[in-house]
């Protein structure tokens, strides 16, 4: 018996050996052997969803990667009957709403969250809703926007309201769908997302207020909120909000020439600096087009920098992050190889654990709000 079979029984051992602690006291590459195990076991059955910030010890086990968009059309379009979601919570409940019946949606680390969708609770949004129709808005005239990153019960919202999910791919075609329908946007909960979309659509910054949900009224005056086109809810990425301006100089004058290319989640006056913005996935279209010889500086989340630094250094493109402390997801990273064996290990003994489940109530209506958004299209 080896040192591992000692510690962890292998696949197909009895449910004492499937404890998640079991598995966290390994080294993370003694797992390789038992996720590739137990992906060949289940076969079919099962599909690995992989987001781009997630660590390389995962990701290389994914069958298919995308951005949020891509994952839940992929989600929406398997056949599998599990679905394995490798990356965060909003994520792996959007995958369950989109799923056929049957089908069932794991997030191997159920701590793995998204502190901006956190940002925004069902009863704050609420709230917001009443306050701007006690201000003055007549019924139908906002549509509501949410971020991909947010809740189930903040998507049904907005599909209940006339409303409709968006990722960083689609913003700006759900912008211009919604203003066909109604006057004004209310976008939850990534205002700096909103803002850069408003922007770019060439709506002025003085039409676009920020709703605090900490604040009493959102903070704001009942005046202002009738006059506004874009409310843009008070949240944020806590990772691409570190970037700055003077980081987008700083490389500009360290690598003469070089691109930079951030993530739509980062301020205004970054993304204003920056030769181009996009999804993890177009970010990443951006390099692969690029001609060999040139360099970029990417601000986004530093496992999918580094993925591509190391991809593309024999290509002849360098790639160097836009701040050099180093912007990590702290939550994408909490899925690692043991919390991935442990969830196919249990699965081949016919156990379902971490289980994604979103109320029956509320994945009617969440899911009309992302059905508008995959018919927005990316
Ligand atoms: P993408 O949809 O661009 O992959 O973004 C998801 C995300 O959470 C970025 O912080
Ligand atoms: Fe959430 Fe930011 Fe992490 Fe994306 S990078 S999952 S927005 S905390």
């Amino acid at each position: 018996m080896s040192v591992l079979e000692e510690v962890v029984a292998p696949v197909s051992a009895d449910a004492e050996t499937c404890s998640l602690d079991n598995y966290l006291v390994l080294p993370d590459h003694t797992n390789d052997e038992r996720i590739a195990a137990a992906r060949r076991a289940l076969g079919t059955s099962t599909i690995l969803l992989g987001h781009h910030y997630q660590r390389d010890e995962v990701i290389r086990f994914a069958d298919f990667t995308g951005d949020s968009y891509k994952l839940s059309k992929a989600a929406a379009e398997t056949d599998a009957q599990y679905i394995v979601f490798c990356g965060v919570h909003f994520m792996a409940e959007s995958a369950d709403v989109l799923a056929h019946h049957g089908q069932q949606v794991i997030l191997p680390d159920l701590n793995a969250g998204c502190s901006m969708a956190d940002m925004a609770e069902i009863g704050q949004v609420e709230e917001c809703w009443e306050i701007l129709h006690r201000a003055g808005a007549r019924e139908g005239e906002i549509v509501p926007i949410t971020y991909m990153n947010s809740s189930a019960a903040i998507k049904a919202f907005c599909g209940e309201r006339g409303g409709l999910v968006c990722t960083s791919s689609n913003a700006r075609k759900a912008f211009e769908w919604a203003f066909a329908r109604g006057e004004k946007i209310l976008f939850l909960p990534d205002q700096h997302l909103g803002r850069n979309t408003g922007h770019a659509m060439g709506i002025p910054l003085n039409e676009m207020v920020i709703y605090d949900p900490w604040q009493i009224g959102g903070g704001i005056t009942p005046e202002r909120l009738r006059t506004a086109r874009v409310i843009l809810w008070k949240g944020h990425c806590s990772v691409h909000q570190r970037f700055l301006p003077e980081h987008v100089d700083k490389v500009r004058a360290k690598y003469p020439g070089i691109q930079v290319i951030v993530h739509p989640e980062c301020r205004l006056e970054v993304c204003e600096k920056a030769d181009a913005l996009g999804s993890t996935e177009r970010l990443i279209k951006i390099v692969q087009d690029a001609p060999a010889g040139t360099s970029f500086a990417i601000g986004t989340e530093i496992h999918l920098v580094n993925r591509l630094a190391k991809q593309f250094a024999p290509l002849g493109k360098r790639i160097v992050t836009l701040d050099d402390t180093g912007c990590l997801c702290t939550t994408m990273y909490r899925i690692s190889p043991g919390h991935l064996a442990w969830a196919l290990e249990n699965l081949v003994e016919g156990s379902v654990v971490n289980r994604i489940q979103v109320r029956d109530d509320v994945k009617y209506w969440a899911r009309v709000a992302l059905d508008r958004m995959l018919e927005v299209r990316a």
